[in-house]
């Protein structure tokens, strides 16, 4: 018998808040043309004062655990990708866990910025797998508006906040790729390209959160080639060939990333599920928005195979193939 984590509910939350591109243009040199060209995005929510990452991370959760029919005291973990805390520590899962209810199980949080909800998965995947747990809630939520530089045009255009969340279930499989649930997962990450995107604050140098600071042009075509490997390198270990993807749900930084990638895997655009263009770049909450709001559209159905992928800070980037 092989265990296989399946997922068992989908959920997510936005900010009410929606800011249209040409709100940027009454501050900066820019144009709502300019950041739909570059960027397909064409809005973006933000979160309201006072509203936390911990606050759209709970309502994903909720949203998740109503989908599954489950009780979040039949939950055995929490784990959390997200780059925007509430605070340095605790982490934001023990903030959502006791948010919930919950006085059992374990939870923390993964740092991998936009490849966040990628390794969170992986993760889960391999505490259901070996045993340690039978339900996890995995949730992506990010509050980026709290890190952005006002004035630089070339960022706070592109980034935008919300949360998503599966649950995933331990059930039994046969160890092939019919199987439902997280089929293969690929993890890579490398260093050296620090200073490609980075955050220009934190605890242990200035002791305050900074402001998001990225070179666009170079991690741009970095991105294309790395996220291509990385699904090339899942569907292999999958055992899945790229004809048989029914959806590809890429990280949601820039429509001519996802569209690029796209061609690499020789998929056309109507198998990629796309949220830029109303959610911007959410870094670690994008997959399980996009996710959850592909499911919604009605696009994602029960037994799809679907590619998630996904590149940020580090560079850390990853994918994961699993059938719905
Ligand atoms: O989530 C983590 C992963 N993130 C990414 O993968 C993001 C990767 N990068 C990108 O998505 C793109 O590189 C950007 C959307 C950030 C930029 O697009 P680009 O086609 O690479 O443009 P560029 O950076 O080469 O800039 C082109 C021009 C520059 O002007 P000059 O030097 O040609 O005169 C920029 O100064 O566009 C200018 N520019 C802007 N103009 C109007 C930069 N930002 C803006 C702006 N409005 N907001």
């Amino acid at each position: 018998m092989t265990v296989r984590a399946v997922i068992a509910g989908v959920g997510h939350y936005l900010p009410e808040r929606v800011v249209e591109n040409a709100e940027f243009e009454k501050t900066l040199d820019t144009s709502d043309e300019w950041i739909r060209t570059r960027s397909g995005i064409e809005r973006r929510h933000f979160a309201a004062v006072g509203e936390t990452t911990s606050m759209m991370g709970t309502a994903a959760a909720k949203n998740a655990l109503a989908d599954a029919g489950i009780e979040a005291s039949d939950v055995d973990a929490v784990i959390v990708a997200t780059s925007t805390p509430d605070l340095t520590f605790p982490s934001v899962a023990t903030m959502i866990q006791s948010e919930l209810g919950m006085r059992t199980g374990f939870a923390f949080d993964v740092q991998a910025v936009c490849a966040g909800f990628i390794y969170a998965l992986s993760n889960a995947n391999a505490l259901i797998v070996s045993g340690q747990a039978n339900r996890v809630l995995v949730i992506g939520a990010e509050t980026f508006s709290r890190i952005m530089d006002w004035t630089d045009r070339s960022t706070c255009v592109l980034f935008g906040d919300g949360a998503g969340a599966l649950l995933l279930e331990a059930q039994e499989g046969a160890g092939t790729a019919d199987d439902r649930g997280i089929l293969s997962s690929d993890l890579n990450s490398d260093g050296t390209y620090r200073d490609m995107l980075y955050v220009d604050g934190g605890v242990s140098t200035t002791g305050t959160a900074g402001k998001l600071r990225m070179q666009g042009n170079p991690l741009f075509r970095q991105a294309v080639s790395k996220l291509a490997s990385t699904a090339t390198a899942a569907l292999e270990k999958a055992g899945v060939d790229p004809e048989q993807i029914d959806w590809i749900v890429p990280h949601q930084a820039n429509i001519r990333i996802i569209e690029g990638t796209a061609k690499k895997l020789g998929l056309s655009m109507d198998k990629v599920v796309v949220t830029v263009q109303d959610h911007g770049n959410t870094s670690a909450a994008s997959i399980p928005l996009a996710f959850s709001v592909g499911k919604e559209r009605g696009q994602i159905k029960k037994g799809d195979i679907c590619v998630a992928e996904a590149i940020g800070g580090g560079l850390a980037w990853g994918a994961v193939v699993l059938r719905v």
